[in-house]
């Protein structure tokens, strides 16, 4: 047997209607905000997730599914969107047309990390960027998305961090103060680390290493870098989620893994996830648009993992049970074919009918219309066919009716209204 691919994982058919649900869900939130939505492809250029994300990263040093084509050409797939936007922004000029720009991509990314619990190599993400507007209030406005789109799904045991990495400036007095932290702790970082303390400290702050974490509890916090139009940024958005009424906790030394943020960054985290605790994040990227080749403007954006926010969503919740308008039991041979047209002529008028046309007995066809979640049964036996009738079960009152034929389409309309 040939299986999946380590990390990769099936969404089966039991698992799809809570899939549904939380797509469904997330596009009707967004769009209700405002944002449309945006299909790039799932592979593109490596050079242009090296350039979004930073060469010293873990995505890119370590997680990218990276190859050349038969062409010649480097290739990645995504291991996330933002970048993919920003370069269809640029090189589609959607700017010129819509200076505020809102967009939202739902699909699959791809990070060669370790699996484990909420951890995938394949996983899905829904994204939604405000691309062309640097107010506090923007970014209130993204992070009040991502809360609503949680609520509205009913995930539970959620919470808000919000920090601010600061700008170019304040991340540049930041960087030194932690290279003459770490340097102190020299060592004992793992090998990884010590390379990053010239290239890139701040990316030493989430090394998954015990000891590095240990080590980076103790680093001196980003807030305490902040400039005076930073700290007032900040400032205001925590004042528009105060408005908004959205709960939220400062988490002083969230850096989050990408390169490209400034400013506002966030993470929505569940406790009970363990290490894989955040089910969303995002944050601001003050030039990620003009390094892409795009105008020189400031953005703000998050995404949600669909797989972290599946594990919070209760298998039993009723919404995702199975259903089905009608279930119609062939009795016998010759109903079949008065069968056949039945289910027919209700589907053609947007009802939704299961039946089988191989040899059952009622039992087991009435056990599998429970399991088909059908609010009724329509039996075609023999004196059915006979009398041009049908006999119809109520699944939930167990109450039966004998119905005429060219009846039973506005008899089930009647019982769905
Ligand atoms: P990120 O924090 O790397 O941000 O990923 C966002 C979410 O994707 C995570 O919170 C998590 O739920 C999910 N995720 C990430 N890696 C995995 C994995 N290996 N397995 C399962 N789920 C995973 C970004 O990707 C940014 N592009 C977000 C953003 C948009 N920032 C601005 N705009």
């Amino acid at each position: 047997m040939i299986t999946l691919v380590k990390g990769f994982h099936d969404v089966l058919p039991d698992e799809s209607p809570k899939w549904a649900f939380m797509v469904n869900t997330a596009k009707a939130v967004l769009e209700r905000f405002g944002y449309r939505e945006i299909i790039p492809p799932i592979m593109e250029k490596t050079e242009l997730f090296v350039r979004g994300i930073g060469q010293v990263t873990d995505i890119v040093e370590k997680e990218m599914y990276t190859f050349e084509d038969r062409g010649g050409e480097t290739l990645s797939l995504r291991p996330e969107a933002t970048a993919s936007i920003l370069r269809a922004v640029a090189e589609h000029s959607l700017l010129r047309r819509e200076p505020v720009l809102k967009v939202y991509c739902i699909g699959p990314m791809f990070r060669r990390e370790r699996p484990s619990k909420g951890r995938f190599r394949q996983f899905f993400q829904v994204d939604a960027e405000i691309i062309g507007d640097d107010c506090p209030y923007t970014d209130a406005e993204a992070i009040a998305a991502a809360h609503a789109i949680m609520t509205e799904m009913g995930a539970t045991g959620l919470m808000m961090e919000i920090n601010s990495v600061g700008c170019v400036h304040c991340r540049s007095g930041y960087r030194k103060r932690l290279q003459e932290f770490f340097s102190g702790w020299l060592g004992e970082l793992c090998p990884d680390c010590t390379r990053r303390l010239e290239a890139n400290p701040m990316r030493i702050l989430d090394c998954k290493v015990e000891r590095c974490g240990e080590i980076a509890a103790r680093a001196p916090l980003i807030t305490d870098s902040l400039d005076s139009s930073c700290r007032e940024h900040f400032h205001e958005v925590r004042e528009a989620l105060d408005l908004l009424g959205i709960p939220y906790r400062i988490e002083p030394r969230m850096v989050r893994g990408l390169d490209y943020y400034t400013r506002t960054a966030f993470e929505i985290v569940h406790d009970e996830l363990g290490r894989s605790k955040a089910v969303g994040g995002g944050g601001r990227y003050d030039s990620l648009l003009g390094e892409l080749g795009g105008p020189d403007v400031s953005g703000i954006g998050f995404a949600i993992g669909l797989e972290r926010l599946a594990m919070g969503l209760s298998d039993d919740d009723p919404r995702f049970r199975r259903s089905m308008d009608v279930y119609v039991a062939i009795l016998g041979e010759q109903a079949r074919s008065m069968g056949l047209t039945v289910v027919n002529d209700l589907r053609r008028h947007g009802i939704s009918v299961e039946t089988r046309y191989s040899k059952m007995s009622l039992k087991a066809q009435m056990k599998l219309a429970d399991k088909l979640g059908a609010s009724l049964v329509m039996m075609i036996g023999d004196d059915e066919l006979a009398g041009g009738e049908v006999t119809v079960r109520d699944m939930s009152t167990r109450e039966q009716a004998v119905v005429k034929i060219d009846e039973v389409v506005r008899y089930v309309q009647g019982e769905r209204a």
